[in-house]
């Protein structure tokens, strides 16, 4: 399969685990509050859920290095999204193989049968990848697996009838995302099946029918599907689906991102409004985002914050990569269309530390926010003429991460061309652009800045980009330039404090 030789043959010899863990705090290019694995390598986020006041986040893990190999799931919890724990691995890989990207739902109804004693199971659903299979060429070992939980989390059963889906010969069979579709009280797969979506159905969890395959036709199609997501929101009363499609490569700003539909569920079939390819975030740095299971009206997003174009060559040293700040998704229209809007949780305010709120703030070509912090901020600029204008991120070496806006294209960009270490791979020193969605003449922005990313969230979040840079030390220095007189409505700062990250 063209894509897993590809990780397999751009292993970097370097970075391999040391034993013991030093500080976080203390570690090159390690993030402050963003999620990290305490070492070895991460990709996708897994499973996440929420269950008896605990956040479930599960990730693609290779513990034995810092490069992807044979995948386990591991785990962290958390109260609120931002201060983690890592647990102990829950799922191994086992004689069906790898254990891929899936989801997890709590089975309130005990619907699978798993639950004893009044225990609500936890179902986890993943692929199974046989790393025998792929090397005899077959074209069937991608297959669905299931496990449950009893205990909210901490050890996991595998089901002894996997796998639950076998794969009829098609090699990109995979990511399986389930939620539970109450108009007809049953289980809803959604499947990345190489160039579509396969949506199967279950009233168990066990015994899983086809319904309806979309796409093939549809969106962007550069590279392979990956890691769908399909989720119900509401629009000003009204039901709206969207369905999140990740892709690699084939992202606008190259290697991966992840393209969304937005339409109608049945139950059945997913019918898009419209032949738009939209974009959850146009940074390079957001990938196989899915939602939170069991979350309640808040629909909450985690992304893995890189890129498979450069993942594995990244200069950390113990540990490869982050996650994403968990997000809020919601929908709002732009120029008679609707789009899904991202920013992030409430929780993250928890870590606001010293705040400072100005009004009328002139930039007379240049304006210093701060000139001695740690890089770590959430910078929020409200009601800013949609002139030229940027904000950089520099140091005392002279390395500088700038985020703009250019009227002329009418698009925000991110440019990490000076941003520090660029030189693990050639793509990785670029400027990348999203186009501007929100019609008028006022921006809204806000900017959250750990140790080695950047989430811009523009008019209230109908424009996200997120970006990883490795700069020699902390950006610690934040002004904003324009190259005429610019008067910003209102400047809040506000520097982050690290997480209890465990
Ligand atoms: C996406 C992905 C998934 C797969 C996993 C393997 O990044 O390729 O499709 O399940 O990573 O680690």
């Amino acid at each position: 399969m063209r894509l897993f030789c590809f990780k397999q043959a751009i292993i970097v010899i370097c970075g391999m685990a040391v034993a013991g863990c030093s500080h976080p705090a203390t570690e090159a290019h390690r993030p402050a509050f963003h999620f990290s694995p305490r070492s070895n390598w991460m990709n996708d986020p897994n499973g996440m859920y929420y269950h008896d006041g605990v956040y479930h986040l599960f990730f693609q893990h290779y513990p034995e290095a810092t490069h992807w190999g044979p995948m386990h799931w591991g785990h962290a919890t958390s109260p609120d999204m931002i201060n983690w724990k890592e647990e102990p691995i829950a799922l191994y890989p086992d004689s069906l193989g790898y254990i891929f990207s899936g989801s997890a739902v709590v089975d309130i109804h005990n619907t699978s049968g798993f639950g004893k004693d009044g225990q609500v199971p936890v179902v986890a659903v993943y692929t199974n990848h046989d790393p025998a299979g792929e090397q005899d060429k077959r074209t069937d070992y991608q297959t669905q697996s299931i496990a449950y939980s009893l205990d909210n989390g901490k050890s996991w059963t595998k089901y002894a009838g996997n796998p639950v889906v076998k794969n009829p010969g098609i090699v990109d069979f995979r990511d399986p995302k389930v939620m539970w579709y109450e108009p007809l009280k049953k289980w809803i797969m959604t499947l990345a099946t190489k160039d579509r979506i396969t949506f199967y159905s279950s009233s168990d969890l066990k015994e899983w029918h086809k319904e309806s395959e979309f796409g093939e036709t549809l969106g962007a199609h550069g590279g392979v599907w990956e890691c769908p997501d399909l989720l119900r929101l509401d629009h000003e009363g009204k039901e709206v689906w969207a369905l999140l499609v990740s892709i690699n490569p084939g992202a606008p700003n190259g290697g991966s991102g992840t393209q969304y539909f937005l339409g109608e569920f049945d139950g059945h079939a997913f019918s898009p409004a419209d032949t738009l390819v939209r974009w959850l975030d146009l940074g390079t740095d957001n990938y196989a985002g899915v939602t939170f299971s069991n979350t309640g009206n808040r629909t909450i997003l985690m992304g893995w914050m890189s890129n498979w174009q450069y993942a594995q060559a990244v200069p950390t040293e113990k540990f490869r990569s982050a996650m994403t700040l968990p997000r809020e998704l919601g929908l709002k229209s732009a120029g008679n269309r609707l789009y899904l809007t991202s920013t992030p949780v409430k929780e993250v305010e928890g870590l606001s530390g010293r705040a400072e709120v100005l009004n009328k703030v002139t930039v007379d070509k240049s304006y210093t926010v701060t000139s001695g912090g740690r890089g770590l901020f959430d910078l929020e600029l409200r009601d800013v003429p949609a002139e030229n204008f940027s904000i950089s991120l520099g140091n005392s070496k002279g390395e500088e991460l700038i985020v703009g806006y250019d009227k002329a294209s009418n698009r925000y960009y991110i440019d990490r061309t000076r941003s520090g270490n660029t030189g693990f791979e050639p793509g990785f020193g670029k400027v990348h652009t999203a186009p501007r969605l929100a019609g008028g003449n006022r921006i809204n922005l806000r900017l959250v800045a750990d140790v080695t990313s950047v989430e811009l969230f523009a008019d209230d979040g109908l424009n996200a980009m997120t970006d990883i840079f490795f700069p020699g030390e902390p950006y610690s220095k934040i002004t904003i330039t324009a190259p005429d007189i610019l008067v910003i409505g209102v400047l809040k700062f506000s520097e982050m404090k690290p997480a209890r990250l465990r």
